[in-house]
Formats: C-alpha cells, structure tokens, sequence
C-alpha cells in the first residue's frame, strides 16, 4: 500500500466522521428546534429557522461595509467616520472630483465665503475664554473642542488613558463622565472636568449623598478646573447611569464606591436637586466648597426651565448665583447604555436647542456670565463651525474622539464585546488597544479640528474660529434656497413656543 494511499484512506475517514458528526449536529438541532416553544421560526422551520438569526446579526456589518451609501448610516455615516479617521491618522484629508452633499437639502449649513478670505499671515490662534470669572479658581482656555463626558466603567482603562493623554497633547479638556475619578483620567496631566451624576459616584457617602469632604479632596487636583452637576443626558434624559453587572470590576468599584459585580444604577434624578432653587443652591454650594466654576449639563425638553432659571438667577445676582456654564446636550447624544425609547425619542436636538438657548440667555443679559457647551453629534469641522456661529463658547464630543481610539460604530457599549477595546473590561479584547498610539490619534483628531474649524473662519473672512457669528452662515429652507442662518433661528424662534416667554 503506497503512503498516497494511506493518506487518501486517512482523509476519507477524516471526512466522513465529520458528515457523521455534523449529521448528529443537525439531527439534536432538529429535534431541539420543534421541541422548543419560544421561537416560532424555529418551530416551524427547524434548523434552517436558525439563519435568520445569523443573517440578522451579520446584516449589520456587510450593511456598513458593502450596502450602506457614504452619507446614509446612523448615526454616524461613513463620510462623517472617514474625516475623523483621516484627521486621527494625520493622512490626506483632502477629496477630489466634488462634494457628495446635496446642498440643496433643507437645514444644510452654508457658509458665508468671503470675497477677500483671512490670509493666513492675518490669521490668528483661537482667542482665550474664561469660565467662572467670579470664583477662585477661574478656568482660562483657547480650547474651543473639548472631550465630552464618558465614565471610566462604560468606558475602559487603557481608552481612559489614551484620552487622558491625547488630551493633554492637543491642549484640550476631558470630562471624568459620571463614574468618578480615576488615575487613569489623571495620568496624561491633561485638564479635567469633575462630572457629579445623580448617584455622586466617587464623591459620595455611605447613603449616596454628597460627600462635601470627599469632592474637596477631588477638587484639590491642580488638573481638576470645573465640576459639571449631570441633570441629563440627551441619550436618556429622565434616566441616570446604567453600568451593567459585568462591566462593574473591582477597579471601576472602588473608583465609583460601590459593590463588585452589581448592576449600577444612578437615580433617575438628583434626589437634592428637584427644583431651580435647588439646583442653584446646589452649584452655589459647590463652587464655595471647591472655588472652581460650576456649571450643570443637560438635554432640552421644552418647558419653561430656562424662563424659570434666568429669573431666578436675575433676582439672586448673577455674579453670585449664575452657574458658569451650562453644557446643552442633543437629544440624539450618544450612551453607554440606555432604553431605545429615551434614546429614540426623548430630548431635543442640539440644532434645535442651541440657537434658542443662546438667545435666551441674551435676553436675560446672561450670556456673557455663563458659557455654552455644546454637544451631540459635532464631530466635524462643519458641525464645530456651526455651533461656534449660532454662539456656542466650547463644543465637546465624546463619539467623535471614540472614533479616533479606533471605534467601528459596532453599537455593542453596553455589553462587554467592544471588538475594538473601547468600551470592554475583557483584557483579551483591551489588548488591541494601544493607549500611547490612540493618545497620539486623539491629539491629531482634535488639532485637525480646530485647524480646519480655522479654515472655515479664515474663508469667512475673520482671523480665527471664535470670531465666526451667526452672519457667517445661512440654512437652506425647505424652498432649497438659503437665508442667513439669524433669520432663520428668529423666525424658528417665533414660531416654536417651547420657548416663548410667558405672560
Ligand atoms: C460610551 C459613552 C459613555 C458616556 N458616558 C457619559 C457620562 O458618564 N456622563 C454624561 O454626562 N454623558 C455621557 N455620555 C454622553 C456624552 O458625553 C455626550 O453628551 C453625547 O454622547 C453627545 O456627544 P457625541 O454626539 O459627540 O457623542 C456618554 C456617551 C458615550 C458614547
């Protein structure tokens, strides 16, 4: 008998044992499937029933790669991902042949091209903000694009370190996210901004009230410039945090001060701040315990709360009783976790909220006390232009700079099967994730942005990004015609009695 031979008679057992075992497979499958009663496909259709599941959870990746068309994913499209991975890995970020925008869509942003742009010998770096003028330790920052809000715990370690160091290099701020303060966030040495969400995670006692002592010692960080009280998210307003059980490691325990391995749930609402009194009280308390500027972050929902705040704060005196800022979330915001009804539906849109908000606070004479951060969705160069012209003093964003850790929109945050390690406790998947490279990818992101946010400026003929107003752009109409973006927000404005004064 040749060795051929043998091989080949080997190969052949080899073979049939696997048809006998595969056979054996979709026999068990068979007789699981209409056995089952839970699953009326499978009942019905035993075993083949069971590539609708497959298919279905595959559609959504040749979906992204091969059907979806560059401008139609959600929520981020591949032509809003490619300009941030372009700008993270610092490569060409310019495009040939023309735009793939139809410009004559309605809400389209244009902006108002000057006839003689900003040469760049006349251009200038971004000018300086100072946030809480009136309290001890004023925050003074050009960095007008910031990194928003994402807790150590929906997010991991070595993504927390690679903001904290990305961060640091490109100048801009990082927010802690309601999870408390990690050396993790302190590590890279960048500025930060202590967030405090309904369950005070970090910052807490024993019944999961404000521990004053506890927020002092946070405080005292050199890095630590604001504390931001979180009364919402635009992702789930009206629910708070939710870390689930396997994401709460001993590490992210201890950080929050709460037990190992337990679903964590923050309250649905400060259970100490439940009226406009309070909630100034509250930051009025704050910002004499730590002498930094306080402010409160929230997502619009259409009640008179601003009508309401700004003469609360009028009557109290602005130096004193104004919060510092107000960072103003979109209702379409990203999440951790979160209900798909909240997430869907629940909040208003930035692009709605924002005009209003600032001319809100302009009518109050507010507007120069207390900065605007914006946030949801602004996470290109048009988006920040945009924000910058209806009056924003800061953008931040979270998913923008999770792109550039390298995230493939693979909507898996809330479980712990992050492929790319971004929002993953298991250290198999963290492995891929370098923070000392994505710490470099981050800081190219974010000066990328505030380099082209300047070449939008510069063409709209002012020196710099803070300088662009509400003349330096219109908004198509519904006609497909544009009109000068403040026409547009007055006559928004008019019409929208959300935010009407009342009588
Ligand atoms: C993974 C993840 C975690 C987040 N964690 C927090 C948080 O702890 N506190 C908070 O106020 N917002 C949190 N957010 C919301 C963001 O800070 C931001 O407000 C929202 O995503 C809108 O910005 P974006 O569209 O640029 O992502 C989180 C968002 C994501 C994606």
């Amino acid at each position: 008998m040749s060795v051929f031979s043998i091989v080949w008679d080997v190969f052949a057992i080899i073979i049939l044992v696997l048809l006998m075992m595969a056979l054996v497979v979709v026999v068990w499958m068979y007789i699981a499937d209409v056995r089952q009663t839970q699953h009326t496909i499978k009942r019905n259709y035993p075993v083949i029933g069971r590539f609708r599941y497959i298919f279905e959870h595959l559609g959504q990746f040749f979906r992204q790669y091969f059907y979806a068309m560059d401008r139609e994913e959600m929520p981020f499209n591949r032509a809003q991902r490619s300009w941030v991975y372009r700008a993270a890995k610092k490569v060409d970020g310019t495009l040939a042949f023309g735009s793939t925008v139809n410009t004559h869509q309605p809400c389209t942003v244009l902006f108002v091209a000057h006839p003689f742009p900003t040469l760049t010998e006349d251009s200038a770096s971004a000018s300086l903000v100072t946030v809480g003028p009136y309290c001890r330790e004023p925050y003074t920052t050009d960095a007008f694009f910031n990194i928003s809000a994402m807790s150590f715990g929906a997010i991991s370690r070595p993504a927390v370190q690679a903001l904290s160091h990305g961060a640091a290099k490109s100048g801009c701020w990082l927010n802690t996210g309601e999870g408390g303060l990690s050396p993790y966030h302190l590590e890279g040495g960048c500025d930060l901004v202590f967030q405090i969400g309904s369950a005070k995670y970090g910052v807490r006692d024993g019944q999961g009230h404000l521990d004053d002592a506890r927020l002092k010692s946070i405080a005292e960080h050199a890095q630590v410039k604001m504390v931001e009280i979180k009364i919402s998210q635009g992702a789930k307003p009206g629910k708070g945090g939710i870390l689930p059980a396997v994401k709460v490691t001993e590490e992210i325990a201890s950080t929050r001060g709460i037990p190992v391995g337990e679903d964590s749930i923050s309250p649905n609402g400060h259970p100490d701040i439940r009226n406009v009194d309070q909630l100034l009280d509250r930051i009025q308390h704050i910002r004499e315990l730590t002498g930094k500027p306080v402010g409160f972050k929230l997502v619009v929902g259409g009640t008179s709360f601003f009508d309401d705040m700004c003469a609360a704060i009028v009557h109290r005196g602005a130096r004193e009783a104004a919060p510092d800022f107000i960072s103003l979330d979109s209702g379409d915001g990203g999440t951790g976790a979160a209900p798909q009804s909240l997430l869907d539906h629940a909040g208003l849109n930035i692009r709605e909220t924002l005009p209003l908000v600032i001319d809100k606070l302009k009518e109050y004479d507010l507007k120069g006390r207390i900065s605007v951060i914006a946030s949801g969705k602004l996470i290109t160069p048009v988006d920040v232009a945009w924000a910058l012209c209806v009056g924003a003093d800061f953008v931040v964003s979270a998913r923008g700079p999770m792109f550039a850790l390298g995230c493939i929109q693979a909507m898996q945050c809330n479980k712990n099967t992050c492929p790319t390690g971004i929002t993953t406790h298991d250290p198999s998947l963290q492995k891929g994730l370098d923070p000392a490279l994505k710490a470099d990818r981050v800081a190219n992101y974010v000066l990328s942005m505030e380099q082209e946010v300047g070449v939008i400026a510069h063409s709209c003929g002012v020196r710099e990004a803070r300088e662009l107003s509400r003349r330096h752009a219109r908004i198509v109409t519904e006609l497909g015609q544009s009109v000068p973006m403040d026409e547009f927000y007055s006559k928004a404005a008019e019409q929208n009695p959300v935010f009407r004064r009342p009588d």
